[in-house]
């Protein structure tokens, strides 16, 4: 069982995509911090995240461990990471690590949920059910405020808002996996919803889904 989840940045898709995983005892992967986690290498070596051939050498040689690391989420690593993710080898280079998490998810569990912005389009388009969630710029914006000030980061709301609106056009607008809809996934717009309705959202998307499925 493959749960694809695709939407913009602070759309919710990734605490939706935990829950999921847990409600059903499925493993999850964020996609997301697999190219944060190349960002941070590079960045680390003291390159810049324009410079095409270390990206790529960081993404073939990748630690899956640095996905633990709480630096991956600063606002830096993000931004790097969304400037990697539009470089066509580095994205080659980890679509081998989520399909082969999505197809032998670890710990022998029955199912993988993975989330990011080309999992049902490019990754796993053959995914059981696919998910697009997405909320407002604005709402988006709010909860990004959110966890920086919950991880002691002060910053403008207005720069916080510009940022996330620079990667969704950075991630829209490139030429390969661009964040897209995919035709057959369903949209769960979060804008008004906290996380306890938006996962119940998500799960009866998910069995509607699945119930639509083995009638057909
Ligand atoms: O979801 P996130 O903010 O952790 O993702 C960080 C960056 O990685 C984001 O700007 C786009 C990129 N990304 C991607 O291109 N494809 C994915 N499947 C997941 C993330």
């Amino acid at each position: 069982m493959i749960i694809a989840i695709d939407g913009p940045s602070a759309a919710g898709k990734g605490t939706i995509a935990g829950k999921i995983a847990a409600h059903f005892g499925y493993a999850h992967l964020d996609s997301g911090a697999l190219y944060r986690a190349v960002a941070l290498a590079l960045l680390r070596a003291g390159r810049e995240p324009s410079d095409a051939a270390a990206a790529v050498s960081a993404a073939e040689e990748l630690d899956p461990e640095i996905m633990n690391e709480p630096a991956i989420r600063d606002q830096e690593t993000g931004a790097a990471a969304s400037l990697v993710a539009a470089i066509p080898e580095v994205r080659r280079a980890l679509v081998h690590f989520q399909r082969d998490f999505a197809s032998h998810p670890p710990g022998g569990a029955a199912g993988a949920v993975i989330d990011g912005r080309d999992i049902g389009t490019v990754v796993c388009p053959q995914a059981d059910v696919k998910l697009f969630i997405t909320a407002t710029d604005e709402e988006r914006a709010r909860r990004r405020m959110l966890e920086l000030k919950g991880r002691g980061e002060a910053h403008d709301y207005e720069e916080v808002l510009s940022e996330i609106q620079a990667r969704d056009q950075r991630d829209i607008e490139r030429e390969t996996a661009p964040l897209k809809r995919a035709a057959d996934a369903l949209l769960l717009n979060t804008t008004n919803l906290d996380i306890e309705a938006a996962f119940q959202a998500a799960l009866d998307l998910i069995k509607a889904s699945r119930d639509g499925a083995r009638s057909a």
